[in-house]
């Protein structure tokens, strides 16, 4: 069921993701999309089929956004590894492109070779679209990256290369673009403990150096720079399971970070999601933070769903809230929360279990 505009202009609670924390502004007329984002409920692309796109990284191209993901559909090949790719221009929407690449028995690993968490990044130089993915064994213990390439955003990728960066072990990655353009990858490194950011090469195709490294043995990680801070997000090493999630914050890439703390109560384990990533939405009035993680299902991966929220994030503060359904204005950056009375209406018929 649609909430109505007007239920939704008026009454509405405003946060203003750029104070430190929630804000609450009566009678505001934000003109906010009119169909929230349901955090944890089947999220539904063009074509009403659920969106696969887990572990996934988004790609900001001028006014389109594009989701890219494990696509873990059950109709899917067995055999083989699939990345789908999603766009958008209010992040509430998501069209189907396609299934960007499916991979086959990747570097001789068999049929049951691991493939997660693709993040693609856009090289202005090349031209070319760069998708860095997790590549491993049926074990996890090859703990490497594997890259594709394209000419179009939602072309069909070519398998290039896999290596492990820097010469570590890599699981899961995470991507992270500055203000500045540079591009990162964000890598785990088990056997060091903690986390590599990483500079890409002029053309994206390599890593050329650490800019830093978190030595907590975290995975999922996520960063963000946001009002000259700089903040990162990663969960424990629980598997598919879910755990409480948690951040450092530092004013320069380099570090050094502070110390980790939890995003959100932890016997909420991070409101049984994962972190992923993060992104900024700079809008002509403020700028929102979400959060973007996975509540996974590991023996139905394809019916994982995904927990995107606004962070309540600023002056070195991160706070995940209990998700609820949101409203994002992508033109202004603001985001808002349902009245009451239209979230029990519109919840009942969208809550999909
Ligand atoms: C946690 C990782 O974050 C996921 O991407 C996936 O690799 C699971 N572990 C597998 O157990």
């Amino acid at each position: 069921m649609r909430i109505s505009k007007s239920a939704v202009r008026f009454n509405i609670r405003l946060l203003l993701a750029g104070c430190a924390f929630a804000c609450s502004i009566g009678g505001t007329t934000a003109r906010a999309q009119d169909e929230p984002i349901r955090p944890g409920s089947v999220w539904l692309d063009d074509r009403g089929k659920a969106i696969q796109a887990h572990g996934g990284g988004i790609l900001h191209l001028g006014s389109v956004y594009y989701w890219f993901g494990e696509d873990r559909s059950e109709e899917n090949d067995p055999k083989t590894r699939y990345v789908a790719c999603y766009s958008s221009t209010d992040l509430v929407h998501w069209r189907f492109r396609r299934q960007v690449l499916a991979v086959q028995n990747p570097e001789s690993l068999g049929t049951d070779a691991i493939l997660e968490r693709p993040k693609v990044f856009y090289n202005k130089k090349t031209g070319k679209f760069v998708m860095y993915m997790h590549l491993d064994d049926a074990k996890y213990k090859l703990a490497r990256v594997a890259i594709a390439i394209s000419n179009r955003v939602d072309g069909r990728y070519t398998y290039v290369k896999s290596f492990r960066p820097l010469g570590q072990e890599s699981r899961d990655i995470g991507q992270f673009v500055d203000d500045d353009g540079a591009a990162y990858l964000i890598f785990e490194s088990r056997p060091t403990h903690g986390f590599f950011i990483a500079k890409l090469t002029d053309d994206y195709m390599d890593v050329a150096n650490a800019v830093s490294f978190i030595k907590e043995p975290l995975e999922g990680g996520a960063l963000v720079h946001y009002k000259g801070l700089y903040y990162f997000v990663g969960s424990h090493l629980t598997g598919w399971r879910p755990n409480p999630n948690v951040y450092a914050v530092s004013s320069s890439l380099a570090g050094p970070w502070s110390e980790m703390k939890d995003i959100a109560p932890p016997e909420t384990n991070t409101f049984d999601s994962q972190s992923s990533m993060l992104i900024k939405v700079s809008g002509s009035r403020t700028e929102s933070v979400i959060y973007i993680g996975d509540r996974w299902k590991p023996a139905q991966l394809w019916d994982s769903r995904y927990v995107w929220m606004p962070l309540k994030i600023g002056d070195g503060g991160l706070q995940l809230p209990q998700p609820e359904p949101w409203l994002i204005d992508i033109k202004t950056g603001e985001v808002a929360f349902l009245p009451e009375e239209s979230k029990s209406i519109s919840g009942a018929a969208a809550e999909q279990k």
